[in-house]
């Protein structure tokens, strides 16, 4: 009689957000998941294990850039299933700070690979979770009908207040049918990401399952890092009865999506694959301006308006949101929670922490 062998799911930067969302059903479908997490100064609270993270998960606080991680992780487990999620997230922080970017998004990547590769570990697949913001400003639609690239927004057009291109409306972003074009390091990072999973696991036989995440707010996000999170920022902000700064002219768009349903998704991707080679892109289906999300805050907290400065930030895109059609059909998956619903279990989730500082 043949014993069935231990299944083990192995994720890089899983005591983060993400990997604390996803610790709990992923401990369930496993017999084993050990993260890969350095517990980075800039997200966990002095360094120590988040409490949202799964007590059955065994936590390794190593660095994946370092190759004697990969050693120590990769003769200790042979992961059957490999969640990539560690990363340098800061859209405006990653142009000042690109080489952090490209050492952890780029070669933390590489190292892990070189690692399986030489330690002959073949998972049956890697799920990496990308962002939207490998498409930076997207595709966007003259009124003629025709598709176009509008680039990078500059510093001219920016200083000027022009936030729109002109004569053109933006479009979903979709991976079958929008061209990346970044606009940021950290989105050009988040490419190079996509393609080097992508042939180095088409050359060993790997699935690779790729999910282009839009904005992902809610309960477990990180309070202390000043560069990612605009729904927290926001939360902190009304409730120490402060009205909330608008970029640009507020009409900035975006797909927020609650952390639940980026889980749920994660979770179906990792255990069933994402059935063909384009990414998917995952968010709530729905685009809602900066200005609509900083009122709903603003009165759960009773807070006063929301203002308009009319700064704005390099690598920030004006405007984006998913079509979310193949990723109900390639991973059977449906968003559950509105805006309005994921801004209370947000606040609420604030309202409880201790020590929680006015940005
Ligand atoms: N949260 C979002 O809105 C969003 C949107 C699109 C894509 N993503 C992607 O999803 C992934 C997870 O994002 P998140 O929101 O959970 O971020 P997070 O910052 O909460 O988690 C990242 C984790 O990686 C760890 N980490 C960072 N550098 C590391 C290193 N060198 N070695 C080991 N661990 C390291 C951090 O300690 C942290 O726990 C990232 O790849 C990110 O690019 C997130």
């Amino acid at each position: 009689m043949t014993t069935a062998q231990p299944r083990v799911a192995l994720v890089t930067g899983g005591a983060g957000f993400i990997g604390s969302a996803i610790s709990g059903p992923l401990a369930d479908a496993f017999d084993e998941v050990v993260v890969v997490d350095n517990l980075h100064p800039q997200i966990h609270p002095g360094s120590v294990r988040p409490a949202e993270l799964d007590e059955r998960v065994r936590l390794v606080q190593r660095d994946i850039t370092e190759e004697s991680t990969w050693d120590q992780v990769l003769s200790e487990v042979t992961p059957d299933v490999v969640v990539h999620l560690a990363a340098e997230t800061g859209t405006g922080q990653s142009l000042a700070e690109s080489t952090r970017h490209g050492l952890v998004n780029v070669v933390g990547t590489t190292r892990m690979l070189d690692a399986l590769q030489k330690l002959d570990r073949r998972p049956e697949r890697i799920v990496l979770t990308s962002s939207r913001a490998v498409y930076g400003e997207g595709a966007w639609r003259r009124a003629d009908g025709n598709l176009f690239y509008p680039g990078v927004r500059n510093t001219q057009m920016l200083d000027r207040g022009q936030w729109d291109f002109t004569d053109a409306e933006p479009t979903a972003m979709r991976a079958d049918e929008v061209m990346p074009s970044p606009a940021s390091v950290y989105g050009a990072t988040k490419l190079a990401q996509e393609q080097i999973v992508r042939f180095w696991a088409d050359a060993y036989g790997v699935d690779a399952a790729i999910l282009r995440l839009q904005n992902v707010y809610g309960p477990g996000q990180s309070l202390i890092n000043p560069y990612t999170g605009i729904m927290s920022l926001f939360c902190r902000l009304a409730k120490a009865g402060t009205s909330i700064p608008l970029y640009e002219d507020g009409e900035v768009r975006r797909d927020f999506i609650l952390i639940d349903d980026v889980a749920s998704a994660v979770v179906a991707a990792t255990l069933r694959g994402t059935g063909g080679p384009d990414a998917v892109d995952i968010g709530s289906g729905e685009t809602q301006t900066i200005a609509t999300a900083a009122n709903l805050i603003s009165e759960y907290y009773d807070a006063p308006s929301p203002h308009v400065t009319g700064q704005f930030r390099h690598g920030d895109v004006r405007h984006a949101w998913a079509d979310i059609d193949p990723a109900r059909e390639r991973l059977g998956w449906e968003p559950r929670f509105s805006l309005r619903e994921g801004v209370e279990q947000l606040a609420r989730w604030i309202d409880d922490q201790q020590g929680v500082e006015t940005p």
